[in-house]
């Protein structure tokens, strides 16, 4: 696939087929992946794969947190959550819920639709991305992000789907436990992998961008 069509293509996979993935082809994408640049080359990260009975209880203790309305904890920085920002993360959840026909008011098809997030979307498997406690976290977020984005074009070039899931990792107790992931480690973040499902609803949207035009300054070019 040509880079710049892998880039237009690439979107947020939110259905996928059962079909697990062979680890051999999990494996190249990774070596793809971890070829993104780091700050000095730090390369500060590490992975986690996982899938079958463990990834079935994360989803299982995720939802029961979930369900019990338990705190959100997550290790890095996440969330925006104001104005603009706000403001496009309801646009986004609005097309989502067209796409897939649940009504605003239907609180208990919104229930289901969160608890998928928090299953990485019934997704055959999990990456998980931690660092060591002993970096900063902003310089370290930041090659985390050219690492997820790496691992998800790379994925898109082996015919995968998928959806980087900050959801997955909101209770990084249970992936701690049960990937026995040490005290030394943080989680930073989390990408459901698998399959796209093409009849999948919402793997039609086409998220929206603002325009170029209203982001960008442009000097010295008259
Ligand atoms: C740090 C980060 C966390 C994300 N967490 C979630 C998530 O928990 N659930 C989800 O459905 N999508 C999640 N996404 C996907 C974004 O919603 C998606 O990238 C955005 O809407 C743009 O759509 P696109 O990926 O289809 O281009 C996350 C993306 C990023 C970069």
């Amino acid at each position: 696939m040509d880079i710049l069509e892998g880039i237009r293509e690439r979107k947020s996979i939110r259905g996928f087929k059962p079909d697990p993935i062979p680890k051999e082809i999990l494996q190249k994408v990774l070596e793809l992946g971890i070829r993104s640049p780091s700050a000095e080359n730090g390369q500060p990260w590490e992975i986690t794969v996982v899938i079958g009975k463990a990834l079935d209880e994360i989803r299982r203790l995720n939802i029961q947190k979930l369900n019990a309305r338990e705190p959100f904890n997550p290790e890095v920085h996440m969330h925006l959550h104001a104005g603009v920002y706000k403001e496009r993360h309801m646009k986004l959840a609005a097309q989502l819920y067209g796409h897939m026909g649940i009504d605003r008011k239907d609180k208990e098809k919104r229930t289901a639709w969160v608890q998928r997030g928090f299953r990485f979307y019934d997704a055959p498997a999990a990456i998980i991305l931690t660092a060591s406690n002993s970096l900063d976290e902003s310089p370290t977020q930041f090659d985390h992000g050219c690492l997820t984005q790496t691992i998800c074009m790379a994925a898109l070039g082996y015919g995968l789907g998928t959806c980087i899931a900050g959801q997955g990792v909101l209770f990084p107790e249970v992936a701690r436990q049960v990937c026995k992931i040490p005290d030394s480690q943080r989680i930073v973040m989390s990408i459901a992998i698998g399959y796209p499902d093409p009849d999948f609803p919402a793997n039609r949207l086409q998220s929206t961008r603002e325009s170029l035009e209203d982001i960008t300054t442009w000097l010295g070019f008259d």
